[in-house]
């Protein structure tokens, strides 16, 4: 059932659900998550259930912004870095998602069983309202802490940025509060800060270089990390086959595509409609009906906003290939770009 964030009752029945140890759809400024109370790992082990998702890959638990998240942090995490302190000041509220040690007893089935935890305190109105009336709770009910939601997905498939979109992937018995299409469209940029210094793991809106800027220090590169021999936590967004629609996605530079383009028969054998979409940043010369166009947005916040929205209606028109313009290079892309290279894998 979707339920309109702005309608009586809607963040105290969203609410309510998790205390009861239930579902939700959660709206955040990223991507829709599929939230259960972070502490029960009964409600947690539904996630990874409704998911289909392995028990030993962490999800994010994300926290109310009360104080800028802090006492969440504080909650979860134990050893805090200075620079993750700069972080949360810097970006929390928003799309940033921290990796830090977690405190003993705390959220371990939220872990997939891991000894760090990774925290997100989210921007979205409607998320930090169900949050906030977590952490304050009535007579006799008790506090909660946090929401553990990954993305509201089937595992491996495309993160959803509309209340519909989580229904079409859950069903409709699932809760699901709708806070409109999500602002960024493209999961948070996750920084590991376990490891002595900033680790990248997962590109997003907030990029690279405002992670530096906004600590004062270097993201360790692929090689130091490498040199590091502790091991890796697992993220599941880094595996590389991910965010993959049914049809098969190709990423090609424009003038690869209209190569592509110009060999293709000039007509479908049969009228069976388009067989291939474009998805490119300037429209292509076609002459052939088994083609149909998207333009992608010439610049990254956009170009993030639609994404995954425009790979689920390629989808739906059942053609079997989306061939799409590789993004440009610089920063601003990263999280795009490592979507679709996933989508392609
Ligand atoms: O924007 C987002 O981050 C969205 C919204 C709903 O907040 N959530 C999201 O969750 O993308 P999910 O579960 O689809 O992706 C979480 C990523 C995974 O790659 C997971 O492995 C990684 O975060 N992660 C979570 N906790 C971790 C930990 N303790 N260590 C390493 N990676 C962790
Ligand atoms: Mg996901």
């Amino acid at each position: 059932m979707i339920v309109a964030s702005n309608a009586p009752d809607s963040i105290a029945s969203c609410a309510d659900a998790i205390r009861a140890g239930a579902l939700i759809g959660l709206p955040t400024e990223t991507v829709y998550g599929l939230g259960a109370d972070a502490s029960s790992d009964e409600a947690v082990a539904k996630i990874f259930a409704a998911k289909g998702r392995p028990a030993d890959h962490p999800l994010i638990v994300h926290v109310a912004a009360l104080d800028g998240g802090m006492s969440g942090v504080a909650h979860y995490a134990q050893q805090v870095p200075a620079f993750a302190k700069q972080l949360m000041a810097a970006f929390w509220p928003g799309p940033l998602t921290l990796i830090l040690p977690r405190r003993t007893g705390v959220g371990a089935a939220a872990a997939g069983g891991q000894d760090s935890i990774g925290l997100r305190c989210p921007a979205h109105p409607a998320a930090q309202a169900v949050l906030a009336a977590l952490r304050h709770p009535a007579q006799g009910q008790t506090e909660v802490w946090g929401i553990a939601a990954p993305s509201a997905n089937r595992f491996g498939r495309v993160s959803p940025t509309t209340a519909a979109h989580v229904q079409s992937e859950m069903g409709h018995e699932l809760l699901i509060l709708d806070g409109g299409p999500c602002t960024l469209g493209i999961e948070s940029t996750i920084i590991d800060c376990t490891r002595g210094a900033p680790v990248l793991l997962r590109p997003g809106s907030i990029t690279s270089a405002d992670v530096e800027a906004a600590c004062g220090r270097r993201l360790l590169s692929k090689e130091e990390q490498e040199a590091q021999s502790s091991q890796a936590p697992r993220a599941s967004g880094t595996l590389e086959s991910h965010y993959a629609p049914n049809a098969r996605v190709r990423l090609m530079d424009a003038k690869a595509l209209q190569t592509a383009i110009d060999m293709l028969p000039a007509s479908a054998p049969d009228a069976r409609g388009p067989t291939i979409a474009v998805y490119a940043r300037a429209p292509l010369k076609v002459v052939t009906g088994i083609v149909t166009q998207r333009t992608m947005p010439n610049d990254a916040a956009p170009a993030a906003h639609e994404l995954f929205s425009v790979l689920r209606e390629l989808d739906a028109l059942g053609v079997q290939l989306i061939w799409v313009e590789t993004p440009p290079d610089g920063l601003a892309w990263d999280g795009v770009r490592d979507r679709l290279q996933r989508a392609a894998a």
